[in-house]
């Protein structure tokens, strides 16, 4: 894959690996690496560092999810022949730039970012807030510019995190007098993010409302059996609504046949369709989708050494990349390096 002169367009995204991956992150980030990776030098990062910023009290559940989040990658289709797959403890040029990187941004700075204001309500942090996860953004600075990535495809609530990148670089940049490392991008989806099976804003698996990738046939039923649809559709002959009707919003994500989801829409709102046909509609789809992801994942599954050895070469090749551009970056602030 890598020619001697690689021009496309480098991409760094990645995860937290709190738990395995589920159908909000296949639409809004997983189907989009795998659409990306021929195109673009792209590398993920199984962030595991980042995980223990506010989960420092379970590292067992971090590590063990950074084998299980590799298995998603990989039965999607991600390709480690194009995506380098890297672990992120395994990296101490990252934390080596944080450490640098938190000599340009204020304690202020931190505090008001939009994102960190807003996750430290949705875990309570309140006054005990550890001091990693106030500083996770700066990690995330070096995460990104370690990689020189110029594109980062995340979701909306991140895209203040590129912005607090690009300040640290800017600051850099004009103290060494030239540009050493490029600006970011936020790369936002286009497609609204996945609600939860409850109808509630946003998949997740702590709400208990997501879909996992790994989710057998019956779990697939059942979570469609119990899904939010229209509340005053009480009987299949009344109109009902699509708008907010989770089931409509799922079949617009994953049916492949758009014309007949259009007639489906139409007719439930006319009256006369009963939500358990709408129901099979997606329950079908959704089998579809995932019958072959599960297969793949159980497949790297039952070979975590392949998986591992996976991991290994990614981290190696994301290794050299990462030293190279902290060497780079000691030597023009004039720092030490010795031979
Ligand atoms: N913050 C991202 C998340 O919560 C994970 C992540 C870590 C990341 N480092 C990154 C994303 C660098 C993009 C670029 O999912």
């Amino acid at each position: 894959m890598s020619s001697p002169i690689d021009n496309r367009p480098v991409i760094l995204t990645g995860d937290r690996t709190t738990g395995p991956l589920h159908l909000g992150h296949y639409v809004g980030s997983l189907k989009n690496r795998v659409a990306l990776q021929q195109s673009h030098r792209q590398f993920l990062l199984l962030a595991d560092m980042q995980a223990l910023t506010d989960n420092a009290r379970d590292p067992d559940r971090i590590r063990r999810n950074v084998l299980e989040v590799a298995f998603d990658y990989l039965a999607v289709g991600i390709d480690p022949l194009a995506t380098t797959i890297c672990v992120q403890s395994a990296l101490p040029a990252l934390a080596e730039l944080t450490v640098l990187y938190l000599n340009f941004v204020t304690v202020g700075r931190l505090e008001r970012n939009p994102t960190i204001k807003t996750e430290i309500q949705l875990r309570g942090f309140e006054r005990d807030i550890p001091a990693g996860f106030l500083c996770y953004p700066v990690a995330q600075a070096a995460d990104i510019t370690a990689f020189k990535a110029t594109i980062v495809p995340v979701g909306e609530d991140q895209a203040p995190l590129i912005e607090q990148t690009n300040e640290i670089v800017r600051r850099l940049n004009r103290q060494v007098g030239r540009d050493v490392l490029p600006e970011a991008e936020a790369m936002i989806p286009t497609v609204g993010r996945l609600p939860g099976v409850d109808g509630k804003a946003k998949m997740s698996k702590s709400q208990g409302n997501a879909i996992p990738l790994s989710a057998s046939p019956d779990d697939i039923r059942q979570a469609v059996r119990v899904m939010y649809t229209d509340p005053d559709h009480l009987r299949a002959a009344d109109p009902g609504k699509v708008e907010g009707n989770v089931v409509f919003t799922y079949l617009d994500a994953f049916a492949e046949d758009k014309d007949f989801v259009e007639d489906l829409k139409a007719h439930y709102r006319r009256g006369g369709l009963g939500d358990m046909v709408v129901k099979r509609h997606l329950e079908d789809s959704l089998q579809a989708l995932l019958a072959p992801i599960r297969e793949r994942r159980a497949r790297y599954a039952a070979d975590p050494g392949y998986v591992l050895d996976v991991l290994r070469q990614g981290t190696a090749t994301a290794k050299e990349r990462t030293e190279a551009t902290f060497a780079e970056l000691r030597a023009a602030l004039g720092l030490f390096t010795f031979t």
